[in-house]
């Protein structure tokens, strides 16, 4: 539910160390160690794949508590969003602002007209937002195979059955 009013905007770079420490913080809860999501997170920013237009985040009363990422990687050719990482601050999570940022994430890719975007995450919380898991259409990230429940599509306008094969994030990519 939405209690507060959210404010989603394109992140700049003066966010950047607030987003680290959201991040660090969100994927640092039950023992969990956060340095892949900060580093997948720093990466991007390095990457020449990194989407500017599709980083955001989420302000309540000026204050930073919500951020998601994009990065173009390759399907078969095709360069393809994928998303990762989403991260909503632990005292600001179950107030929709999870819902707001992959809800406009998905309105701008549209928007952009990029076919499709994927990420690896939670059946549970995409589906929401129109994902399904991406081998039911033909896409398929190797490293969890072609049944996996958590590598998932969310298919736009552009979306054809043409679009389909393996997909690599833009850290597999080697450039
Ligand atoms: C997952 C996350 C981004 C959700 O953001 P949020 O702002 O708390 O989510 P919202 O308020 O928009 O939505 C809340 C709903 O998501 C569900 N939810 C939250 N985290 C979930 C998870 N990891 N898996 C499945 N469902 C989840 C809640 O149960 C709630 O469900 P309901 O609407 O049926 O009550 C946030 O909890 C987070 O940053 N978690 C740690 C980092 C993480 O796991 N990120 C990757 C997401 S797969």
């Amino acid at each position: 539910m939405v209690t507060d009013d959210i404010v989603i905007r394109q992140a700049t770079t003066a966010d950047q160390a607030v987003v680290v420490a959201l991040v660090r913080d969100a994927f640092g809860t039950g023992g969990h160690d956060p340095a892949e999501e900060v580093e997948i997170v720093v990466s991007t920013w390095a990457s020449d794949r990194r989407l500017d237009e599709l980083e955001l985040v989420a302000e309540v009363d000026g204050v930073v508590v919500g951020h998601v990422l994009c990065a173009l990687g390759d399907l078969e050719g095709t360069a393809l969003p994928s998303v990762a990482p989403l991260a909503v601050a632990p005292t600001a999570q179950g107030r929709g602002i999870g819902t707001a940022l992959v809800t406009e994430v998905v309105r701008r890719a549209e928007t952009a007209g990029y076919p499709a975007l994927v990420l690896l995450g939670s059946d549970r919380y995409y589906r929401r937002f129109g994902f399904e898991p991406a081998g039911t259409v033909g896409v398929v990230y190797a490293p969890v195979g072609p049944a996996s429940p958590y590598f998932q599509i969310r298919r736009l306008a552009g979306f054809g059955p043409s679009l389909r094969g393996e997909f690599a994030y833009h850290w597999e990519l080697g450039r």
